[in-house]
């Protein structure tokens, strides 16, 4: 839907001059993966590694804005497709601040990961699988979700009764044994 009767107001400091005074430039490390595959541990050693490189830094994690945020959103389809769009209009405000976004959410559907890489723009977008096995996901099961799900006390769970449809097009294919400086090396030198 277009709105109407809004018009672009335009600011005078631009993202070019936000990103020279941090002195990186604005993009987005965009992890995909089932729950538990370790996309909130990598985000956080990811972004401790920019921190000491004084680079400037935000996460946004699926449990956390789905605390605020999100707190609306459910695990349908709809709700999931929501969930991805807010996250990637907000990773867009974040680039245009200047910051280098680390995002990790499960966002199991390609169709929703495109949408996030054409609203950002693939030259700042660097997607991460985080290709951790169902069975190890499930064996680690830190929230006790997939019992829940096996247990049949929670729908919708992704990998039970929910697709996880994994990335073909990733810029990094990160296995459980996988070094992160390959992505800090990657996201730096784009
Ligand atoms: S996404 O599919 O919309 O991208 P998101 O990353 O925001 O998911 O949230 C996933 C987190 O919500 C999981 O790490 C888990 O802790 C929790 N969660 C609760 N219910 C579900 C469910 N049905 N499927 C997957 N994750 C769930």
């Amino acid at each position: 839907m277009i709105p109407k009767n809004i018009h672009y107001q335009k600011i005078n400091i631009t993202r070019h001059e936000r990103e020279k005074i941090k002195d990186q430039t604005g993009k987005v490390i965009w992890l995909t993966g089932l729950s538990g595959s370790g996309k909130s541990t990598l985000a956080n050693v990811l972004e401790m590694q920019l921190n000491q490189l004084k680079k400037h830094t935000y996460i946004l994690d699926g449990d956390n804005l789905r605390l605020g945020l999100n707190k609306d959103l459910g695990f349908s389809e709809e709700d999931r497709a929501e969930n991805i769009r807010r996250v990637a209009e907000v990773a867009k405000l974040m680039i245009d601040a200047g910051l280098i976004v680390i995002t990790a959410f499960i966002s199991p559907f390609r169709s929703e990961r495109k949408m996030a890489r054409d609203l950002i723009g693939t030259n700042n977008f660097f997607e991460v699988f985080v290709d951790t096995p169902l069975e190890v996901c499930e064996q680690r099961d830190p929230k006790g979700l997939y019992k829940k799900a096996r247990d049949g006390f929670l729908k919708n769970m992704t990998g039970i009764d929910s697709p996880y449809e994994a990335p073909i097009d990733a810029e990094i294919h990160y296995l459980p044994d996988s070094n992160y400086e390959s992505i800090i090396s990657l996201t730096l030198g784009k």
